[in-house]
């Protein structure tokens, strides 16, 4: 039987920095669900389609095909046989997966690919979502959030660090729109499962994070 950790939480928690290390330090497989709805949001941008236009939405899904593979122990992600690792990174394409994320026909085939990966192997998954719906029976979840005001300010010394000229009010602003878009839409909406850990960041350091959740992974695997 394969070990799952679901790590769910807001935009800009620190949620991928964190599984990556967790999965290294327990030799897990690293899944970030979150690319691969950004895939889905490329796709649909690049047919063009009216993102407000469900069945246009519903009709395009079958003919994107996400595939993640492992290569040197980094993630990546391919939409339709293309390598968009790199693209899906742009902020673009968070907003486009943000709105489309909210599609019934989107959700089921992303979610049924999830649980099949999550099957054969261990897995720590990250998303919006994973606890209450993809992995309800994960044997450990964590509800991994953090202040907008915190969250706002690393993407901004993130950005900085890339050399660009960011605006701090219009990056918080940007998370405040997705967190609402997130936990108001009506399929799997992000919120704490109710056996989530509740983890706030805003006053630990990643490393702290990632030892406290490898620890409570130990714990509970020695529990199986
Ligand atoms: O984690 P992220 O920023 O890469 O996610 C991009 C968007 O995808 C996010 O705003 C909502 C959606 N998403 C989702 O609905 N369910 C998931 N499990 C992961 C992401």
């Amino acid at each position: 039987m394969s070990f799952q950790i679901a790590l769910d939480g807001p935009a800009g928690a620190g949620k991928s920095t964190v599984a990556k290390a967790v999965a290294a330090a327990l030799q897990f497989i690293y899944i970030d669900t979150g690319a691969m709805y950004r895939a889905m949001g490329l796709y649909f941008d690049s047919l063009g389609i009216d993102l407000d236009d469900e069945s246009a939405i519903d009709s395009a899904c079958p003919g994107a095909s996400v595939t993640i593979a492992h290569q040197e122990g980094s993630q990546h992600i391919f939409l339709n046989g293309e390598d968009v690792t790199t693209a899906v990174r742009a902020e673009k394409a968070g907003m486009l997966a943000s709105k489309t994320s909210a599609y019934g026909s989107v959700r089921r085939k992303l979610t049924s690919m999830q649980q099949e990966i999550a099957k054969v192997q261990n897995v720590v998954m990250d998303g919006r979502d994973i606890g209450t719906a993809v992995l309800p029976e994960a044997p450990l979840k964590v509800y991994l959030t953090a202040s907008v005001e915190e969250r706002a300010r690393r993407r901004y010394l993130e950005l900085k660090n890339k050399g660009q000229d960011p605006d701090l009010a219009e990056i918080a602003a940007d998370i405040e729109q997705r967190d609402y878009q997130d936990m108001h839409r009506e399929i799997a909406p992000l919120c704490q499962a109710e056996d989530a850990v509740y983890l706030d960041s805003s006053d630990l350091t990643a490393e702290q994070v990632v030892e406290k959740i490898v620890s409570l992974a130990r714990e509970r695997m020695n529990q199986e």
